[in-house]
C-alpha cells in the first residue's frame, strides 16, 4: 500500500464513520446540553469565515450551526458547479457544502481573498476542501493543480472520479498580513476546482511555529466510540475535526469516563483548548503490557519538508485505588522524554516536539514507570511548512491596490499578491528582491481617465511607468522627479495640462529619465511658461517668505518695545482693511504671561505647536493663551506665520488676537477666549451639546465669511490651509470663528498658485490635487470647506472608523446621495428636525465643493451666498412649520364636533 492509498482508505473509514453518525441518534450530544452551549458561545466568539464554494445563496448548516457564504463577496473568477447526480451526497455532514464546486478554467493563477476582522500577526486555522464529483461527467482520472496560501506553497491537489468523498487540507497559517489570500495555479493537468474553504481565528501561541506554517497530517482521537462519531465544530472551538483513530485496535483496549463535566477543560492545562469529548476516552495497552506504540509515515512525498511537530494529550480518566499516579516516559523517534504524571481529570498536553525524518517517518512508544500501564487520549502530527518567501511590501500592495481602485481596472489576473508566486498581473513586473518590490508597471491603452493617482508616487521603487496613450487629464505631478529609480516615464497622448514641472525636464535634460509627452495639447513644455505661471522653485518661495517674515516679526518687536503702551496705530492699515475695532494686539512680557495665566493653571487645549490656557487680562476678559513649546522647531515658523497674519486681518469671524510674547525662549500668543470650545468636539458621537439644524447652518455661514474674507478680502490673498473643524471655535451664542492660522500663506499675486514641496494639512480635509500636486490656491481650502459641511451635515468625522480602517466621508456619502436616501445621510441625533429642501441644498453645496480638480469648485463668495439663502430657507420654513403646528390644532377643535 503505497502513501496515497493509506491516506484514501484513510478518509474512508473516516466517512463511514461520519456517514454512521448521521444515522444513528446522537445521545452522547444531546445529553449535555448546558455544556454544548457553553462551548457553543466559545465558538460563538471565533466569528471565522466558512465559505461554500458554487453555492447559490447564503445559509446557516443545520447540524453545526455554521454559517456558510457564498463565493461573491471572496472571488470575482470561476464558475459555479455541481458534482454529477451519482455523486450527490445526502448525509448531513458537510454533504451540501461538498455538493457544489467553483472551477477556474481560465487564469493560471486564482486566490480568494480573506479579511479576518482580527487582521495580521495572528494565527489562523484554514482549511480548504475538494471534491471534484465528476462534475463535468468527464470521469477525469488526473486532475492535479497547486495550492498556496499567501504567496507560500501549500499543497498539490490530486483528485480523481473515483473518489467519492472529499479531501481536505487543513493548515494552521500565521498570517503577517491583514489580507490572506488562497490561491489556486493551474499547472497544466486540468481546471483547478475548490469545494469548500474555512478560516478560523485561533488565538493560542501553542500552535504558533516561529519559522513557517503547521500542515495538520493527524489529529487523533483515542479510544472514542464509533457509533457517536467525528468530533468537531461546535464541541471543538477551533472547529477542528477529531478523526476517531482505529490503527491502534488490535493492541489496545478503549477506556472512558462519564464524569465528562469533571474534566477542566477551562484551564490553562488545557492549553490546546482540547474538547472534553475528545479527552473523555483513551486506550491503554492490552492485557497487562506496559507499552503504546505507534508509527505515521507521511503520505506526501512532493515538496515534502521533513520536519515535524508532535503534540501528545493526555487527561487521567480513572481513579485508581490508593491513590496512585499513572507515571511513564515518551520515546519519539529514538529520543526519550520525560518522566510523566498524570492527575485525576486533569488535562496535560506534552509538546510540541520537533523532530526530523528524511523518510516522513514518526515513531513513538509511550512506556509506563510505574505498574500502572500508560494512557493516550489523543495526538497531533503537524508538518512543518516553511514560508520562503515574503508577500510583495505592503506599501507598493496598498498603492497598486489604490491605482486598481481609483481606475478600476478590471483586469482578472490582477488578484492575489502582486508579485508572488510568478507575477500574473498582467502590465506588472517585480524584482526578485524578499519582500519583492513592483518595479515596472505599463498602463498605456487602458482607458484610464481622471488625474495621474497618487497612489502612483507610492510606488517607490519603480523603474518605468508606463501611462501613454489614455485619458489622464490634470497637471503631472512634481513628486515624479523625487523616486529614485524611476528612469522611464511615458505619458504621451493623453490630455494633460498646465507646466511640466521644472525638476522633470531637468531629469530628462541630463538623461537620468526618459521622459515622454507628446500628444498632449494643452500640456506646456516651455521654460517660459513656467515662469509666467510663477512656479519657480519651491526652497526660494519658502526662504523668502521666512525671510520676510522674520524681518517684519523683528521690526514689530522693537517697535513695540521702544513705543509699549503708548502707540496704537493699527499695522493692518496697509492691507487696507476697515477696522471699526482698533487694533489691540498688545505685547506682554513673559512674567505677565504667567501671572494672565496664574502660572498656567489650566490647560484648555493642546495645539499644532504646544498647549493653550486659560487667562484672565486685568479688565476682567477671559483670554486663550497658546504657548510655543520650546523643543517645536516647526511650532517657530507656525508661530511666525500665525502672528503676521492676525495682526494685520481682522474679522468678526476670525479668533482675534489680543497680544504677543515675544522673549527669545519664551512665545506665547494672546487669543479672545471662545467659551464653547471647537466645533469638532460638538459634533463627537458621545457628546452632550447637541448641535441643532439651524445652529449648525449658522456655524457654516460664519465660517465661510470667515474664509471669504481671507481668500477675497485680504490683498494679497490668504490661504488658511488647515481648514478643519477642530479648528472653527465658538463663542458663548455659538457664532463661529475661525482659528490657527499657523500653516496659511499669503500670496503676492491673486489667481497663482504655488508648488508646495511639503503638502501640510491635516488627513481627510486635504486637497487631492494639491497633494498630489504640490499646487497650492484657494480652492484647496475650499475643498476642505466641502469636507467640513460635510461633517456639519453628517455629524460624521472626515476619516469614519470601521473594521478595514478608515473610510472617507465622501465615499461613505457617495452612494446614499446617488440613492437620494437623504434621511441615512443627515446626522440622525438630529431626530428629522431640519426642512428636507435645505438639506439637500446643504449637501449640494457642500458636493460642489469637493470636486477632485480645482477648477470646478466654486470661489467662497458663491458658497457663501448660496449658504445664505439655504439658512434662509430653513428660517421660513420653521416659522411656516410652527404656523402648521398651529393650524392643526385649530382645526383639531373645529373637527371634534363632526366626528361624533
Ligand atoms: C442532492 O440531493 C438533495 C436531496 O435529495 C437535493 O435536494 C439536491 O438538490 C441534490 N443536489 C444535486 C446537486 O443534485
Ligand atoms: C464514465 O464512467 C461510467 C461508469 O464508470 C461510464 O458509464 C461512462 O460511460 C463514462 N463516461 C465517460 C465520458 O467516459
Ligand atoms: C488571546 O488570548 C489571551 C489569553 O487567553 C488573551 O489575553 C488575549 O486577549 C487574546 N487575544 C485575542 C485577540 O483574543
Ligand atoms: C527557525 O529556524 C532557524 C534556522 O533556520 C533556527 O535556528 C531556529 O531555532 C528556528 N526557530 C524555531 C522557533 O524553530
Ligand atoms: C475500541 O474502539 C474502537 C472504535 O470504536 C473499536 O473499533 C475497537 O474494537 C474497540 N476496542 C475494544 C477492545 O473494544
Ligand atoms: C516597503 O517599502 C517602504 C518604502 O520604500 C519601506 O519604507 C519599507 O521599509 C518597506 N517594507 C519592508 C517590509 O521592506
Ligand atoms: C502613500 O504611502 C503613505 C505611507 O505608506 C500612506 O500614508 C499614504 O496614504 C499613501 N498614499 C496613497 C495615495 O496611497
Ligand atoms: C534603486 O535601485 C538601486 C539599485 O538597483 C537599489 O539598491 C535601491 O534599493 C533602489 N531604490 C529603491 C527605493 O528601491
Amino acid at each position: 500500500m503505497d502513501g496515497g492509498q493509506i491516506l484514501l482508505s484513510y478518509i474512508k473509514v473516516w466517512v463511514i464513520l461520519l456517514l454512521l453518525s448521521a444515522t444513528f441518534p446522537n445521545s452522547k450530544l444531546a445529553a449535555k446540553n448546558t455544556e454544548q452551549d457553553k462551548k457553543r458561545k466559545l465558538a460563538a466568539e471565533n466569528s471565522g469565515i466558512s465559505i461554500d464554494c458554487g453555492a447559490d445563496e447564503d445559509y446557516t448548516d443545520r447540524e453545526t450551526g455554521i454559517s456558510y457564504k457564498t463565493d461573491k463577496d471572496f472571488i470575482s473568477t470561476g464558475k459555479n458547479k455541481v458534482v454529477a447526480p451519482e455523486y450527490n451526497l445526502t448525509t448531513l455532514y458537510y454533504g451540501k457544502m461538498v455538493n457544489s464546486l467553483r472551477i477556474f478554467p481560465e487564469g493560471e493563477r486564482n486566490c480568494y481573498t480573506l479579511k479576518p476582522i482580527q487582521g495580521k500577526n495572528q494565527n489562523y486555522y484554514v482549511r480548504a476542501f475538494f471534491r471534484y464529483g465528476n462534475y463535468d461527467s468527464k470521469n477525469q482520472t488526473q486532475i492535479k493543480f497547486d495550492l498556496y496560501i499567501g504567496v507560500n506553497y501549500w499543497a498539490t491537489v490530486e483528485e480523481t472520479f473515483e473518489n467519492k468523498y472529499w479531501i481536505n487540507y487543513d493548515i494552521i497559517h500565521y498570517s503577517v498580513t491583514d489580507t490572506i489570500y488562497v490561491c489556486l495555479v493551474n499547472t497544466g493537468f486540468g481546471v483547478p476546482f475548490i469545494s469548500g474553504l474555512d478560516l478560523l481565528f485561533m488565538n493560542d501561541s501553542s500552535y504558533r511555529s516561529m519559522n513557517g506554517s503547521l500542515l495538520r497530517r493527524v489529529q487523533a482521537d483515542l479510544g472514542g466510540e464509533v457509533s457517536l462519531g467525528t468530533i468537531r465544530y461546535p464541541d471543538d472551538v477551533y472547529a477542528r475535526i477529531w478523526q476517531l483513530d482505529v490503527s491502534l485496535t488490535d493492541s489496545v483496549s478503549n477506556i472512558s469516563t462519564e464524569a465528562i463535566t469533571n474534566i477542566d477543560i477551562q484551564g490553562s492545562d488545557n492549553r490546546c483548548r482540547l474538547p472534553v469529548e475528545v479527552l473523555r476516552t483513551a486506550v491503554q495497552p492490552r492485557n497487562g503490557l506496559k507499552s503504546l506504540s505507534y508509527t505515521y509515515t507521511s503520505p506526501y512525498k512532493e515538496n515534502f519538508t521533513p520536519e515535524f511537530l508532535v503534540f501528545f494529550h493526555f487527561a487521567e480518566i480513572e481513579q485508581i485505588a490508593g491513590g496512585k499516579l499513572r507515571e511513564f516516559t515518551i520515546t519519539l523517534n529514538g529520543l526519550k522524554y520525560g518522566l510523566f504524571t498524570l492527575e485525576y481529570l486533569k488535562p496535560l498536553t506534552i509538546g510540541p516536539y520537533k523532530l526530523q525524518d528524511q523518510e516522513g517517518l514518526v515513531r513513538f512508544s509511550i512506556d509506563a514507570s510505574s505498574d500502572l500501564p500508560p494512557i493516550l487520549n489523543a495526538f497531533e502530527i503537524f508538518e512543518l511548512l516553511p514560508l520562503h518567501d515574503s508577500p510583495t511590501n505592503q506599501t507598493d500592495v496598498d498603492a497598486i491596490m489604490a491605482i486598481k481602485e481609483a481606475y478600476k481596472i478590471n483586469r482578472g489576473d490582477w488578484q492575489g499578491d502582486p508579485c508572488l508566486p510568478r507575477t500574473t498581473w498582467t502590465g506588472l513586473q517585480c524584482n526578485n528582491d524578499n519582500p519583492p518590490r513592483i518595479i515596472s508597471l505599463n498602463l498605456s491603452s487602458s482607458q484610464l481617465s481622471g488625474n495621474i493617482a497618487v497612489s502612483l508616487l507610492n510606488l517607490t521603487s519603480i523603474k518605468s511607468l508606463d501611462l501613454s496613450n489614455n485619458e489622464l487629464t490634470g497637471t503631472v505631478p512634481e513628486a515624479f522627479a523625487q523616486l529614485p529609480n524611476l528612469t522611464i516615464l511615458y505619458l504621451s497622448r493623453n490630455k494633460l495640462t498646465g507646466a511640466v514641472p521644472y525638476s522633470l525636464k531637468e531629469k530628462s535634460k541630463s538623461r537620468q529619465l526618459q521622459l515622454s509627452l507628446d500628444g498632449n495639447p494643452d500640456l506646456c513644455k516651455l521654460d517660459t511658461c513656467e515662469k509666467k505661471q510663477g512656479s519657480f522653485p519651491v526652497p526660494v518661495i519658502a526662504s523668502v517668505i521666512s525671510v520676510s517674515v522674520l524681518l517684519l516679526l523683528s521690526i514689530i518687536t522693537i517697535f513695540w518695545r521702544l513705543k509699549r503702551g503708548r502707540l496704537n496705530v493699527p499695522l493692518s492699515s496697509s492691507v487696507g482693511l476697515s477696522l471699526s475695532l482698533k487694533s489691540k494686539n498688545q505685547p506682554f512680557t513673559y512674567t505677565e504671561i504667567v501671572s494672565i495665566t496664574n502660572n498656567f493653571q489650566t490647560i484648555i487645549g493642546e495645539g499644532g505647536f504646544g498647549k493653550v490656557y486659560l487667562g484672565n487680562l486685568n479688565d476682567g476678559r477671559q483670554v486663550a493663551v497658546k504657548l510655543l513649546s520650546q523643543s517645536s522647531r516647526q511650532g517657530y515658523k507656525e508661530f511666525l506665520a500665525e502672528v503676521k497674519l492676525l495682526i494685520i486681518v481682522h474679522h468678526r469671524n476670525l479668533v482675534s488676537l489680543v497680544g504677543y510674547c515675544n522673549e527669545q525662549e519664551n512665545m506665547a500668543l494672546v487669543y479672545e477666549y471662545m467659551a464653547n470650545g471647537n466645533l469638532k468636539d460638538h459634533l463627537l458621537e458621545n457628546s452632550t451639546n447637541m448641535l441643532n439644524w439651524r445652529a449648525r447652518l449658522q456655524i457654516a455661514v460664519d465660517a465661510a465669511q470667515g474664509l471669504e474674507y481671507l481668500h477675497n478680502g485680504c490683498k494679497p490673498p490668504i490661504v488658511h490651509r488647515d481648514l478643519k473643524s477642530s479648528n472653527i471655535l465658538l463663542t458663548e451664542n455659538l457664532q463661529a470663528k475661525i482659528a490657527d492660522f499657523g500653516l496659511s500663506k499669503a500670496f503676492a499675486n491673486e489667481g497663482d498658485s504655488h508648488v508646495i514641496t511639503d503638502p501640510a494639512g491635516t488627513p481627510g480635509y486635504i486637497d487631492p490635487e494639491y497633494r498630489a500636486s504640490g499646487n497650492l490656491n484657494k480652492k484647496s481650502d475650499v475643498y476642505s470647506f466641502g469636507i467640513l459641511l460635510c461633517e456639519l451635515i453628517t455629524g460624521q468625522p472626515p476619516l469614519i472608523r470601521g473594521h478595514q480602517g478608515h473610510t472617507h466621508i465622501l465615499q461613505w456619502v457617495s452612494p446614499l446621495v446617488e440613492r437620494g436616501d437623504i434621511q441615512s445621510i443627515i446626522d440622525p441625533r438630529l431626530q428629522g428636525e431640519f426642512s428636507t429642501n435645505c438639506a439637500w441644498k446643504a449637501l449640494e453645496i457642500a458636493l460642489s465643493c469637493v470636486p477632485p480638480t480645482s477648477i470646478q469648485r466654486p470661489d467662497m463668495s458663491d458658497i457663501l451666498g448660496e449658504l445664505k439663502e439655504c439658512l434662509a430657507m430653513e428660517m421660513s420654513s420653521e416659522i411656516s412649520m410652527r404656523g402648521s403646528v398651529e393650524m392643526s390644532l385649530v382645526l383639531g377643535t373645529d373637527m371634534a364636533p363632526n366626528l361624533r
